[in-house]
């Protein structure tokens, strides 16, 4: 699908000058991480990545949409009850550029009220579950126009919208496992929109814990935005680039197979290869928290002591997230709330859905 097919063209439509649209919008946690974005292109990702949707992580947005009595745009955000004039311009940035897809949103002023489910800006991903569910807000503005929009459609333009907003937002607008970013192993994939991961999962990573222990509830200092920006010159971006490929392949095999160990020993490999190309970046930064590593270092001595499945993946944070089997929740959450909770802020009980 080229990104042409994305445009609404007409220029004449009825629609009431005045409505309100709820969506609620899942976070993810990438097990092949996107870090790193073309330069003179719109969030094009410089590898695949793919994700667990995540479940009771999540953004509720109501869009209130407004016709315009005055040519100028006036978007109010709030989060939470409390406005949030800090949101704008990434909001209003992120309007102009879909409405390059979406000319009937020129016609409107909003007021945006979100309410998420955990700490914004503080390593789970916010930035995705808000602006999919904005996307798939709009999207069902655009439905009210094309009564023949179809399901399929309606989701990958919302993916294509959410991406214009956050690169990882793409891959919410999905459940389960979600690939963004072309891949050669990988059918329909490509860098315009999510898909859902098109290929055999193996049951054992069907039904996954993700428990998220937050060390730290500050936003962070470095957005990811700029963090982005800073792999255009990172001295190791091409050998990342590569081994983020074929990291793909061997998981697409794994999850095949359903090989626990060597999922595990890829998404840790995965997310200490993330910090890693921050902390040598120019300016380089560190994410993790002391905290952190006491988590990272009691999870291996553990694994070793006890042999059970659960392993780490890291987001652009200081916070920590175990994945698990089902299977194994009752013994594994004991232990979490004995042994590492006195590491962390808050504990957040989710999982892959
Ligand atoms: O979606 P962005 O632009 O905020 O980038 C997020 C990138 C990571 O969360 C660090 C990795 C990923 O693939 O989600």
């Amino acid at each position: 699908m080229k990104k042409n097919c994305f445009f609404y063209r007409k220029k004449k439509y009825s629609i009431e000058p005045n409505g309100v649209i709820t969506k609620k919008s899942h976070s993810n946690i990438a097990l092949i991480k996107y870090w790193g974005k073309h330069k003179n292109k719109i969030q094009i990702p410089l590898n695949s990545s793919i994700s667990y949707s995540l479940g009771r992580v999540y953004t509720v947005t109501r869009l209130i949409y407004q016709e315009k009595k005055k040519r100028n745009l006036s978007i109010k955000i709030f989060l939470s009850g409390k406005e949030k004039t800090s949101f704008l311009p990434k909001i209003l940035e992120f309007f102009h550029r879909i409405s390059f897809y979406c000319s009937y949103l020129r016609d409107f002023n909003f007021i945006i009220e979100t309410y998420n489910t955990f700490p914004h800006s503080s390593g789970i991903a916010s930035s995705a579950s808000s602006m999919s569910a904005l996307a798939l807000c709009i999207m069902e503005i655009e439905k009210k126009l094309v009564f023949s929009l179809k399901k399929d459609f309606f989701l990958k333009k919302a993916s294509f919208l959410a991406r214009l907003g956050s690169g990882s937002a793409c891959r919410s607008i999905y459940p389960g496992l979600v690939v963004w970013g072309s891949h050669k192993s990988i059918k329909g994939s490509n860098d315009l929109y999510a898909i859902p991961y098109p290929y055999k999962v193996h049951p054992i990573f069907k039904k996954m814990v993700n428990t998220i222990l937050i060390i730290d509830e500050k936003p962070k200092k470095i957005l990811s935005s700029k963090g982005h920006l800073l792999m255009n010159k990172h001295p190791y971006a091409r050998v990342r680039f590569q081994c983020a490929n074929q990291n793909m392949d061997r998981l697409i095999s794994i999850l095949k197979i359903g090989d626990f160990q060597e999922f595990g020993e890829l998404i840790e490999h995965e997310a200490l290869t993330l910090h890693a190309m921050i902390m040598t970046s120019r300016p380089y930064f560190l994410w993790m928290k002391p905290n952190t590593l006491n988590v990272l270092h009691t999870v291996w001595d553990f694994r070793i002591q006890s042999k059970k499945n659960i392993y780490f993946t890291l987001d652009a944070g200081a916070n920590v997230h175990l994945l698990y089997p089902i299977q194994e929740k009752k013994s594994i959450l004991k232990w979490i709330y004995s042994d590492l909770f006195f590491y962390c802020k808050k504990i957040i009980e989710s999982f892959c859905y």
